[in-house]
């Protein structure tokens, strides 16, 4: 070998050395080994997505609704008193859903209803914020639901809803909607007359174990009849209060049993 040979072949060895060779093959399961390009040591990589391009949902949710109203015709508002319901509205503040949705732990099996659902924030914060594979909402007010359908496309328009997970929206009354494959329900029941949640109650007894039931009115007192269990009270600011009770239960399994003795 001549100098100019050794030469050449001290400088292909540098180059060699200067390159990382990224071989976790067998950590990572990974067949290739990637040779990735030496950086300067000063340059920094990042793949996390810059700040100004995260969606911050609480604020995106402010964003889409400054103009939706929730006010309804006073024919509308009978209506939903006559089919046993209430027309008040008022709306759980982002903040305390996120406090009771972080400790449910959802799962990505998850889906979430959200009977009385107005304009429809809480399956937009549901739907961007978990895993919930499905989102639904009942609302007897046509306003109110066609409010909640505006918002949807918008979000369709936006590319947040995706083909997986569905995003799905009824105006029709709770006491009557299919609402078997719900596993978290939420329900702003403050004004719920006392026959719509006891009728709701024997509704939840029917559906799969392990269901939790958000509400913010506490069920009816026998509630233990129909395999519910109350797990845990929160005090959390609303629209129109800085602290309102938020109940949460779980129907066990021996529900089905217990609402047929109930029954009896
Ligand atoms: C207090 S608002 C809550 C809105 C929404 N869930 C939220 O928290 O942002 C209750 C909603 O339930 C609707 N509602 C009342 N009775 C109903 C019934 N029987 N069936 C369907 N919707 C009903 C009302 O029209 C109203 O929009």
């Amino acid at each position: 070998m001549n100098v100019m040979q050794k030469f050449l072949l001290f400088s292909m060895s540098l180059i060699l050395w200067n390159n990382v060779i990224d071989c976790k093959a067998k950590k990572d399961n990974t067949k290739n080994c990637a040779i990735k390009p030496n950086l300067s040591k000063t340059a920094k990589v990042t793949t996390d997505i810059p700040a100004s391009k995260k969606i911050n949902t609480s604020d995106l949710i402010d964003e889409m609704y400054k103009n939706i109203k929730h006010q309804i015709s006073d024919t509308e508002r009978s209506m939903v008193t006559k089919t046993g319901g209430s027309p008040v509205y008022g709306e759980i503040k982002f903040d305390s859903l996120k406090k009771v949705l972080d400790d449910l732990n959802i799962k990505k099996t998850d889906v979430l209803y959200d009977l009385g659902s107005g304009t429809g924030k809480v399956l937009v914060q549901g739907y961007l914020d978990y895993p919930f594979k499905k989102v639904v909402g009942i609302e007897l007010s046509p306003t109110r639901n066609h409010h909640a359908e505006t918002i949807r496309k918008n979000l369709e328009k936006k590319n947040l809803i995706t083909k997986d997970r569905k995003f799905e929206l009824y105006n029709g009354d709770i006491a009557k909607e299919n609402i078997s494959d719900a596993t978290v329900i939420y329900m702003c029941s403050t004004c719920y007359p006392e026959e719509l949640m006891a009728k709701l109650t024997e509704r939840f007894s029917k559906l799969k174990p392990g269901l939790t039931v958000i509400t913010l009115k506490a069920l009816p007192d026998n509630y233990e009849d129909f395999g519910l269990k109350h797990i845990k009270e929160y005090k959390l600011p609303m629209t129109w209060s800085e602290g309102s009770p938020v109940h949460i239960y779980k129907l066990e399994g021996k529900a089905k049993k217990a609402a047929k003795k109930a029954k009896k």
